[in-house]
């Protein structure tokens, strides 16, 4: 599998080719992607496309990253702890 680069707050991290951009985030250590309007983390739940509960920015734009494949260049913004 080919691995690529994306940019996820500014740091560079490697995924793998064709891979869902979730598991490239919680396989890099980013375990909280967003934050919902009260300050909870949110993070990965369903894994299917449904709660949207995994929302991060690709580019400026809200994605599910659940369902995402990832793709060389991303840049990607997620809400850290
Ligand atoms: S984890 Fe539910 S939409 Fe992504």
């Amino acid at each position: 599998m080919k691995t690529v680069r994306i940019r996820v707050n500014g740091r560079e991290i490697e995924a793998r080719g064709g891979e869902m951009l979730a598991g490239a985030l919680l396989r890099a250590g980013f375990k909280v992607l967003r934050r919902s309007p009260t300050g909870a983390p949110r993070s990965l739940f369903c894994g299917m496309g449904t709660c949207f509960e995994c929302l991060v920015k690709v580019n400026g734009q809200w994605v599910r990253s659940c369902i995402t494949p990832v793709r060389e260049g991303m840049e990607v913004e997620v809400e850290e702890d």
